[in-house]
C-alpha cells in the first residue's frame, strides 16, 4: 500500500511540456490507478494474523486476527495403542479482515481443514498450523474452522516447565494430560494463550472397559458396539491450558452438596478408602472460599486421583488432577483456590504466575489456619526464614524456567500476607474480593492488582506489595 506512494512517478517526471512526457504521465497515472486498485483490493483481501500475541515468555503461543468463542472437540481414542483419531471445530470472530490466519499444534498428523464447510490449504512449521481460507475473512464475521487429525500425541518440550513433560501422557496405561502452559497443543489445534478463553464440548469415544472423564458437566454417554462416548461441556469461558482429558479405570463418585457445584470425583477403581476420607473436605474448602470471594465459578468441581503418584498437582477447570502423593488438605485447598484465581480470574502474561500461584498458596494457607490448627503467622515466618537462606528470586522478576519456582507459591502468598499485616482483615478482605469480582470469568494482571491495592488501602500499601513482588533482598516480615 505505501509502495505506490513512495515511488509517485508523477512527480519525477521531467519534461511535462513534450508530447512524449505527457504520453509517459498517463502511462505513469494508469500505473499508479492500477497500483492505487490493487491496494484497495488488497485490504479486502485482509492480511495474515499474526503467528503470537507478544507474551513475554511465549512470543509464539496464541495467534492473532480472531478470537475464539467455542471449541467443539472430538476424540476418538484407542488407550491401549495410544492414538487418537480426531476432529476439532472451532468457532471464531475475525477481528481483522484475514487471507490466513494460525493455529497452534504440537505434532500429530492433520489430513483437512475446512473453513466454513470448504477445503482450505494448510502447512506446519514447527507449532504453528498456518492455514488459508479459499477466500478473505472480514473483520467481525464469525467463521469455522474444522481440523481433522490424528496419530499418537507427544507430550511438548516446554521452557517453563523443564523438569517434566507436559500434556498428553500415557502412564502405564492411563491417559492424562496436565497442560500448564503450553501442553494443551499436544491433543488440539487452538488460540493457545490464555487471553483467548472460549467455552467447550469436549466428546471422548473409548473402548468399554475404559472410563473418560474430561471439563464441566457430563451431558450425554451411550455405548454402542464395545465403545463409550461421553459428552462434557463447559459454558463458561476456559483458557486452553485448563482443557483435560482422562482415561482409565476410574470410579466416578458424586456428592450432592445442597445450593453448592455438582461435586464428582474420579478415583481409581478399589481405591483405599483414606482416598475418599481425603477428599471429603472439598465441600467445606468450596465453601470458605465462596465467603471470601463470592459464588464457586463454574457448575461442578471434583478430582481426578492418578493411580501412581505426579510430584504435582493442577488445576484443570472444574476437575484437578492429583496424584497419589498429592492428595493432602493443601494441595487440595490450593487447587480449588485456583478455580476462582487462575481459571476464573487468569493472568494475561505467563511472566505474571504469582497471581495464580501466589494466591492460591495463600488462600489455602488461610483455609489451613481456619480448619486445620495451623498458625499462619509462624508458617509465613517459616517460609520467609526458608527462602531468605535458599532462594527468593522476586515472583515479578522471574524468568521463563522459574515460573512455578517456590519463590513464586512463597513469596506471591508472603506479598499478601505482608499486606494482611500492614491493612487489616476487613480491607484485606475487600481487596481479595474486588480484584476478584472485577477480573472473574475474564483476564487480569499484577498492575490491575496494585491499582484496586492502592484504591482500597492507598499508595504505601501499593508500594509494600511492589518491594515484596519487585525487590531484591526480600523485604523483611
Ligand atoms: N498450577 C500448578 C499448581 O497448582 C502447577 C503446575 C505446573 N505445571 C505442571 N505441568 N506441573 O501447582
Ligand atoms: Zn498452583
Amino acid at each position: 500500500m505505501n509502495g505506490a506512494k513512495r515511488s509517485n512517478p508523477i512527480a519525477s517526471a521531467r519534461d511535462p511540456g513534450t508530447t512524449l512526457a505527457r504520453v509517459n504521465r498517463l502511462v505513469t497515472l494508469a500505473v499508479l490507478a492500477v497500483a492505487l486498485l490493487g491496494s484497495a483490493c488488497g485490504s479486502t483481501d485482509g492480511e495474515p494474523g499474526s503467528e503470537g500475541l507478544d507474551d513475554s515468555f511465549y512470543p509464539n503461543l496464541g495467534n492473532g486476527g480472531y478470537d475464539v468463542l467455542h471449541y467443539d472437540i472430538d476424540l476418538d481414542i484407542d488407550p491401549e495403542a495410544n492414538t487418537i483419531q480426531a476432529l476439532t471445530t472451532i468457532t471464531s470472530r475475525a477481528t481483522q479482515d484475514l487471507s490466513a490466519f494460525n493455529l497452534d499444534l504440537s505434532g500429530l498428523t492433520v489430513t483437512e481443514v475446512q473453513i466454513n464447510g470448504s477445503r482450505a490449504e494448510f502447512s506446519r512449521s514447527n507449532t504453528e498450523l498456518i492455514i488459508e481460507p479459499a477466500g478473505a475473512l472480514a473483520s467481525g464475521s464469525e467463521f469455522s474452522t474444522s481440523v481433522s487429525y490424528s496419530g499418537s500425541p507427544e507430550p511438548v518440550a516446554d521452557p517453563g516447565v523443564p523438569y517434566q513433560p507436559l500434556g498428553w501422557q500415557n502412564i502405564r496405561g492411563t491417559i492424562l494430560t496436565a497442560s500448564e502452559p503450553s501442553g494443551s497443543m499436544s491433543w488440539f489445534p487452538s488460540n493457545n494463550h490464555p487471553t483467548d478463553k472460549a467455552t467447550f464440548e469436549i466428546r471422548i469415544t473409548v473402548p468399554t472397559p475404559f472410563t473418560a472423564a474430561s471439563n464441566g458437566i457430563l451431558v450425554e454417554e451411550s455405548s454402542a458396539d464395545g465403545y463409550t462416548t461421553t459428552t462434557w461441556r463447559m459454558d463458561d469461558p476456559m483458557a486452553t491450558y485448563l482443557a483435560a482429558v482422562y482415561v482409565g479405570d476410574f470410579e466416578r463418585v458424586e456428592t450432592n452438596q445442597a445450593g453448592g457445584p455438582l461435586i464428582r470425583d474420579y478415583l481409581p477403581r478399589d481405591s483405599p478408602a483414606e482416598i475418599a476420607e481425603a477428599l471429603s473436605i472439598t465441600p467445606q474448602v468450596i465453601s470458605y472460599y465462596e465467603d471470601l470471594l463470592g459464588p464457586y465459578p463454574f457448575d461442578a468441581y471434583g478430582t481426578i486421583v492418578m493411580p501412581h503418584t505426579l510430584g504435582f498437582a493442577m488445576e484443570n477447570q472444574t476437575l484437578s488432577v492429583h496424584g497419589r502423593d498429592t492428595i493432602d488438605p493443601l494441595v487440595i485447598a490450593h487447587e480449588i483456590a485456583h478455580q476462582w484465581l487462575g481459571n476464573s480470574s487468569t493472568l494475561d502474561d505467563w511472566s505474571e504466575t504469582w497471581l495464580h500461584e501466589g494466591f492460591a498458596t495463600y488462600l489455602s494457607s488461610m483455609y489451613m489456619a481456619e480448619h486445620h490448627g495451623w498458625h499462619l503467622d509462624v508458617k509465613m515466618a517459616g517460609w520467609h526464614g526458608t527462602l531468605s537462606r535458599w532462594n527468593s528470586v522476586p515472583p515479578m522478576e522471574i524468568e521463563n524456567a522459574q515460573m512455578f519456582d517456590v519463590s513464586v507459591y512463597w513469596r506471591g502468598a508472603l506479598t499478601l500476607h505482608a499486606l494482611r499485616g500492614l491493612v487489616g482483615e476487613t480491607v484485606f478482605s475487600e481487596i481479595l474480593r474486588t480484584h476478584y469480582q472485577q477480573s472473574a470469568n475474564g483476564n487480569t494482571n499484577t498492575v490491575e492488582f496494585l491499582a484496586v491495592v492502592t484504591q482500597l488501602a492507598g499508595s504505601e500499601a501499593a508500594e509494600l506489595v511492589e518491594s515484596w513482588l519487585y525487590d531484591d533482598p526480600m523485604p523483611p516480615l
